[in-house]
């Protein structure tokens, strides 16, 4: 205990400047561009040093003339009196300055600049962050091993593979992570490739061992065994592998016999938990299905009575004669689009305001009501103010107009990135009454309606699922939704729980406007009833 204190503190001060590179894409490009200038100067380097090699070699060219000549006819070579000079000068100064060129290190001008780099480089933390977006993306969207080996996406400009080594690099990860499942796919997924004759250093002997760990562990006793037969013979003298197989025969007999006498009570428990496990996924499995597209379908019925109209904010004059393209989503809770609602300028602008301020999304804890990162939102995020450009106020007011509600209550503009696996599990808005009030301290009453611009297309994933009522709403660059997360009683709606699908591919920005409940009152009175 006390080394870990000790240990953690003095991790501390380096890994709290760290970045989370893996979160998002605008802080990766910048290690796009440090690996090109390294590669400018590892090739200086190699330059540097072929031309050292270059001399090193002419030299000896040189030498191996002379002392051919030489040798051949010692005294008449000698009775030269140049020819003596020579050789007295080539040894006591020309083969010294000869071990000093050998000794030269070219290196320094590279290695100094890899040194300052590294500081910057991501650290283990950001690679395991890096694959277990893959994984995650993998579960999200079906994906199947090979089908992301191969790096057969839809949407992608540029494709990419992975080698054995690569796989079984993730498989590793997986593992270290207790999740099986994922060690399986990605060993076996390793194996194949290697089998399929790519050249690779990944080792065989390695990957069986894990593999038949893995399927041991999610109780496939049978292929473990096959497994561990084949790992042995590759390598007959594996101390683990053989043990490993006297225990598999061990089991295999006892369970034989168990079965003989069934009926186990403890297992019946077991399978019961199972269920209970099950019973817990819809939610996920809503979620993923939606992020996927295979969301409910409307009934054609309710469907029509989904609508497009030119709104004008409700004779608004700045919209009188200039309305704006509002669609409906989504009848309950009423989700509306706006179209064409941010321009390409307005879009550049706020994104280079938030780029510089971008870091790590956090949440509310529900038992601390503090603000800490989680697993299940992992995107970078940055507020703006309406005071520091008159485009961050320009688009306050426009929520304002289009929605009726009073945004001097509202929370600052928030915009968030999210890059490859980023997302935002399924969440509320709105505060609920079990936790410490998240939003006590502002004095302007819980989230009323949540505004967001989608500022970005997203090449593959990435949409805003709605996993109790069905809905996906997918990112459309220039456009936003809107919808309430309150009853007019103040009451929280709970169909409006959503989430932001991991993207698969590409890169998206969205901006949040959260309304708050003050300032309301008259733009949104309450009615007799608590529930709608
Ligand atoms: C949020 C949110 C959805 C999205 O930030 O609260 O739900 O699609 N975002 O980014
Ligand atoms: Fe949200």
């Amino acid at each position: 205990k006390i080394w870990f204190a000790v240990a953690l503190g003095l991790l501390l001060p380096f890994s709290y400047a760290h970045t989370d590179f893996f979160t998002s894409i605008g802080h990766m490009t910048d290690l796009i561009n440090t690996e090109k200038d390294l590669v400018v100067s590892l090739k200086d380097y190699i330059k540097a040093e072929e031309s050292k090699l270059e001399q090193i070699k002419k030299w000896a060219e040189k030498l191996d003339q002379l002392t051919a000549t030489a040798t051949k006819d010692p005294e008449g070579f000698l009775g030269h009196p140049v020819n003596a000079f020579k050789l007295m000068k080539r040894l006591n100064t020309e083969w010294g300055e000869l071990e000093n060129l050998v000794l030269k290190d070219m290196s320094d001008g590279f290695i100094s600049n890899m040194t300052i780099q590294r500081q910057f480089f991501p650290n283990d933390e950001d690679q395991t962050g890096a694959a277990k977006a893959l994984l995650r993306l993998q579960d999200t969207y079906n994906l199947d091993t090979d089908t992301l080996s191969r790096g057969n996406l839809p949407g992608v400009k540029h494709k990419s593979f992975l080698t054995a080594e690569d796989c079984f690099e993730l498989g590793k990860i997986a593992y270290t992570e207790a999740d099986y499942y994922h060690t399986e796919l990605w060993m076996e997924q390793a194996l194949k490739q290697l089998d399929e004759g790519e050249v690779s250093s990944a080792d065989k002997v390695y990957i069986l061992d894990y593999l038949s760990y893995a399927v041991y562990q999610q109780g496939d006793l049978g292929k473990a065994m096959m497994l561990t037969k084949r790992l042995l013979e590759l390598d007959p003298e594996h101390q683990r592998a053989n043990g490993n197989m006297k225990y598999f025969e061990y089991i295999m007999a006892k369970e034989k016999e168990a079965n003989k006498s069934s009926t186990d009570p403890e297992e019946q428990l077991e399978k019961e938990t199972e269920v209970k496990k099950k019973d817990y996924l819809p939610e996920r499995r809503k979620y993923e299905m939606l992020c996927r597209g295979e969301g409910l379908k409307m009934t054609p019925r309710r469907q029509k009575r989904l609508f497009c109209r030119y709104y004008d904010g409700n004779r608004n004059p700045r919209y009188i004669l200039g309305p704006v393209k509002q669609e409906d989503e989504w009848d309950k809770p009423r989700i509306v689009r706006f179209l064409d609602i941010i321009s390409d300028e307005e879009i550049e602008t706020v994104k280079e305001l938030a780029k510089p301020r971008l870091s790590r999304a956090t949440v509310h804890d529900p038992e601390t009501g503090k603000l800490t990162t989680a697993h299940y939102r992992v995107s970078k995020s940055a507020w703006l103010s309406g005071y520091e450009s008159p485009v961050v106020s320009r688009i306050n007011t426009r929520i304002q107009d289009l929605t009726g509600l009073d945004v001097s209550t509202a929370e600052e503009l928030q915009v968030a990135n999210y890059g490859v696996g980023g997302q935002y599990e399924p969440h509320f808005d709105f505060g609920r009454k079990d936790e410490p009030d998240a939003f006590k301290e502002l004095g302007t009453g819980n989230r009323i309606a949540t505004w967001l611009f989608y500022m970005s297309d997203v090449s593959a994933g990435g949409a805003t699922v709605f996993p109790e009522v069905g809905a996906s709403v997918w990112p459309k660059k220039g456009t936003a939704v809107f919808w309430y997360n309150l009853f007019p009683s103040g009451e929280g709606d709970y169909s409006t729980r959503h989430a932001a699908c991991p993207v698969l591919v590409g890169n998206k920005w969205v901006s949040n406007k959260w309304l708050h409940e003050r300032g309301q009152e008259f733009r949104r009175p309450c009615t007799l009833s608590e529930l709608e």
